[in-house]
């Protein structure tokens, strides 16, 4: 048995923050942003809006695509790296706002968030304890991020996609292979401080900025090209095709540059690389699932293509993987 993608969704702000506002909040350019990230404007969530209602319009729409109705869902994963709170985790609230009391879990693996959550839902659904799977990438990185930081404020944005898993037959489309791995020597490249066990909320933490995510930009960007190529060739490897093989490269959209040059060292052109960075800037978790559901409905990604899909993101933890697009 395989696990395949029966459908998809998505939800966006609608608020544009744009590269020329951005000039009038801190000290930055819409040249310097667009040549050094790709990126010329970014969602960001207006008061109603949070991490679980984001996932719930993306969960909602998905499952209605899949030709489903929430109660089919046998279980849910959300990953994000914004939780609605620390405890419950986000998945009581995207259950409740959705109907539905299956078993669910939040994933936490940063911007390889939707790879992992991708790998550890194929692999439940493929012992047959699970029929429908529904996969939530969703975002709310504008309420952790230093609004006086150019080095993080001009990246992030908000968003959430979801897609649905279903089973297929063994030769079907799906999920044929996948790489994850987790580098944790780097974990002090890219994190958030404080409000965990190692660093309580106190005065001081907030005092100190310490609620906010903190980036060694450089040092990422120098070890994300080769971790994405490593990885996308483990997962390339694994699924015995070729760099030839694959319809469309599918790679988390932290940095345009980042991506070029990935793709690059694949010796994947451009054309068959999905890139929607300038739309939307870093969505993490919901990055990969928001430029796969749009190249879907656009009628670019078609059943039967072979997607590399790759991530990577604090931690570090990357993950790849090779599917066949399409529904059984
Ligand atoms: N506007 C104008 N100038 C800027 C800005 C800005 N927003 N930010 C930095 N600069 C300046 C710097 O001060 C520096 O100036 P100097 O040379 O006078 O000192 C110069 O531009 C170059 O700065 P760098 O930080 O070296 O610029 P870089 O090209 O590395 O771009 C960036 C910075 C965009 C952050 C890049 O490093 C990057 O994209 N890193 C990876 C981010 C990422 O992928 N994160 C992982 C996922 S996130 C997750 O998991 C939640």
């Amino acid at each position: 048995m395989r696990a395949a993608i029966s459908g998809w969704g998505t939800a966006l702000p609608e608020y544009r923050l744009t590269n020329a506002e951005l000039e009038q909040l801190v000290d930055t350019n819409d040249e310097w942003i667009v040549e050094r990230t790709g990126i010329r404007e970014r969602r960001v969530a207006g008061s109603g809006e949070t991490t679980a209602s984001l996932a719930i319009e993306a969960g909602a729409a998905a499952i209605k695509h899949a030709g489903l109705t929430p109660d089919a869902i046998d279980l849910m994963i959300v990953a994000t790296a914004s939780p609605e709170q620390l405890i419950p985790h986000t998945g009581a609230f995207v259950g409740d706002g959705l109907g539905i009391t299956c078993g669910s879990f939040d994933l936490n693996a940063g911007c390889a968030g939707f790879v992992y959550e991708l790998v550890v839902g194929a692999s439940m659904l493929v012992t047959g304890q699970f029929e429908h799977v529904l996969l939530i990438g969703a975002e709310t990185l504008s309420r952790v991020v230093d609004p006086t930081d150019r080095g993080t404020c001009i990246l992030f944005g908000d968003g959430a996609a979801a897609i649905v898993l279903s089973p297929s037959d063994d030769a079907g489309p799906g999920l044929l292979s996948f790489d994850l791995g987790v580098d944790g020597s780097a974990q002090g490249l890219l994190g958030i401080p404080a409000g965990g066990s190692r660093l309580p909320a106190s005065a001081q933490t907030v005092a100190a900025g310490d609620h906010y995510l903190k980036m060694n930009g450089p040092e990422v960007f120098r070890r994300a090209v080769r971790i994405v190529v490593d990885s996308a060739n483990h997962a390339l490897q694994r699924a015995h095709v070729s760099v030839d093989d694959i319809t469309w490269f599918a790679p988390h959209q932290a940095n345009v540059r980042i991506i070029e040059s990935a793709a690059n060292r694949l010796a994947i052109p451009p054309e068959r690389t999905l890139v929607n960075i300038d739309r939307y800037g870093n969505t993490s978790a919901a990055s990969i699932p928001l430029v796969l559901a749009e190249a879907a409905d656009d009628g670019r990604l078609q059943p039967g293509d072979l997607v590399l899909v790759s991530g990577f993101g604090a931690g570090l933890t990357w993950g790849s993987v090779v599917l066949r697009w399409g529904a059984a």
